[in-house]
């Protein structure tokens, strides 16, 4: 079958980049990552050939190494976009480490779009984070809630990383450039193949209620309960993985078809519905049938309230919409959680 193009996935052996990749084999597309494992094993990209039956091209490096970059993509003809997943993303630890944030995310940025002119690839996609709105003035957010200044380096990265698409496209048209900004990725493909592998004590909420569930931690800490919201506990968007991944495939191909109408689009990714962390238990107990051992504790520092996404541009404009619920974003997680724990 003819492919429909060839396209480079950063951080390919990441969370989201492997079920994005999933995706682009199984919608035709050929695809060759790159990613240098900070955060990954290379055996996810036997997973995603056990998935799809195709195996991506894999190139094991750290894009901030400009050299390494550019032999790769003389090696790599025939790239039409890249999708960018490769960073550091861990919040807390960027506030111990910022200069590893400032470097490993903003100057992997420029290597690449360097490597775009040079080698003649317009399109890229950007993983961006509703991290930027900070806590919205008005929910559900939309893309024309201001950006707030960043809480963390991690966060602020995102914003310049942004700042960095949108001048540079200004100042060249040859730049067509998409960041889309998540709110809360849960969830694993439905093979229980692939999903999130938090190295160390996980930092977000599912991975620590599934580890909770498998006996690998003691127990959840639910951080608040006094909080403005009908339960007490915050409330985020939470969007199944795989939703996340198909709308990475509509915005690439927007581009490549020369779909966008500028060349800096924005794009919210959520399900347009808030959960709080109570809510989140409740779905997890009921799909996976184990009482979750939790307790209340005080506030994390820096958590917002409340945020989720108005989904009508990307609804409408790309034509996207989510399409998984809370209770299978839930069991899949869990899924996943008793396949790598066995
Ligand atoms: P992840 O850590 O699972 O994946 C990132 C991948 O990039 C890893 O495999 C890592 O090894 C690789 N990588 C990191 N730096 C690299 C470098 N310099 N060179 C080559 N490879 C490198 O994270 P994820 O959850 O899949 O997130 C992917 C992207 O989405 C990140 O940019 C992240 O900031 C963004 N994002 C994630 C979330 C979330 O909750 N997971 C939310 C919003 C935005
Ligand atoms: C969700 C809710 C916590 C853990 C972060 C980053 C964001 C993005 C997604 C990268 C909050 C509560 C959590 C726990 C808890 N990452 N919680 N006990 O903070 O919304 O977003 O991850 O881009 O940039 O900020 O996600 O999963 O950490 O927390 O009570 O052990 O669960 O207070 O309300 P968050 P999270």
């Amino acid at each position: 079958m003819d492919k429909k193009g060839k396209i480079l996935v950063t951080g390919g052996a990441g969370y989201i980049g492997s079920h994005t990749a999933v995706e682009l084999i199984n919608q035709g597309f050929e695809v060759v990552i790159i990613d240098n494992l900070s955060n990954s094993h290379a055996d996810v990209i036997d997973r995603i050939e056990q998935i799809t039956g195709t195996k991506p091209a894999f190139e094991k490096f750290d894009i901030c190494e400009e050299d390494k970059l550019e032999e790769f993509f003389i090696k790599h003809q025939e790239i039409q976009a890249i999708i960018h997943f490769a960073a550091s993303k861990a919040v807390g630890e960027s506030v111990e480490k910022p200069l590893l944030y400032y470097k490993n995310n903003i100057i992997s940025l420029i290597n690449l779009m360097k490597g775009m002119k040079k080698h003649n690839i317009p399109n890229i996609v950007f993983s961006s984070s509703c991290t930027v709105y900070g806590e919205p003035d008005e929910l559900p957010v939309t893309e024309k809630a201001p950006v707030k200044p960043a809480v963390s380096p991690y966060g602020n990265t995102k914003q310049i990383d942004e700042e960095i698409l949108k001048d540079t496209a200004k100042s060249d048209n040859f730049y067509q450039t998409i960041a889309l900004r998540y709110f809360n990725p849960i969830g694993a493909h439905e093979s229980a193949l692939i999903g999130e592998l938090p190295l160390g004590v996980p930092a977000n909420l599912v991975p620590f209620i599934t580890q909770t569930a498998a006996g690998i931690r003691e127990q959840l800490s639910v951080f608040g309960d006094d909080y403005n919201t009908p339960d007490g506990t915050c409330i985020r968007d939470y969007i199944h993985v795989v939703d996340l991944a198909k709308a990475h495939i509509v915005a690439v191909k927007r581009l490549m078809e020369g779909k966008n109408k500028s060349s800096f689009e924005f794009f919210n990714l959520g399900t347009g519905k808030g959960t709080s962390v109570l809510e989140a238990i409740n779905s997890f107990e009921k799909v996976s049938g184990v009482k979750l051992n939790y307790k209340i504790v005080a506030r994390r520092e820096g958590d917002i309230e409340k945020v989720y996404a108005d989904t009508s541009f990307a609804n409408e404009e790309l034509g996207w919409k989510s399409e998984k619920e809370l209770d299978e974003m839930m069991l899949s997680a869990w899924k996943w959680q008793q396949k790598i724990t066995k």
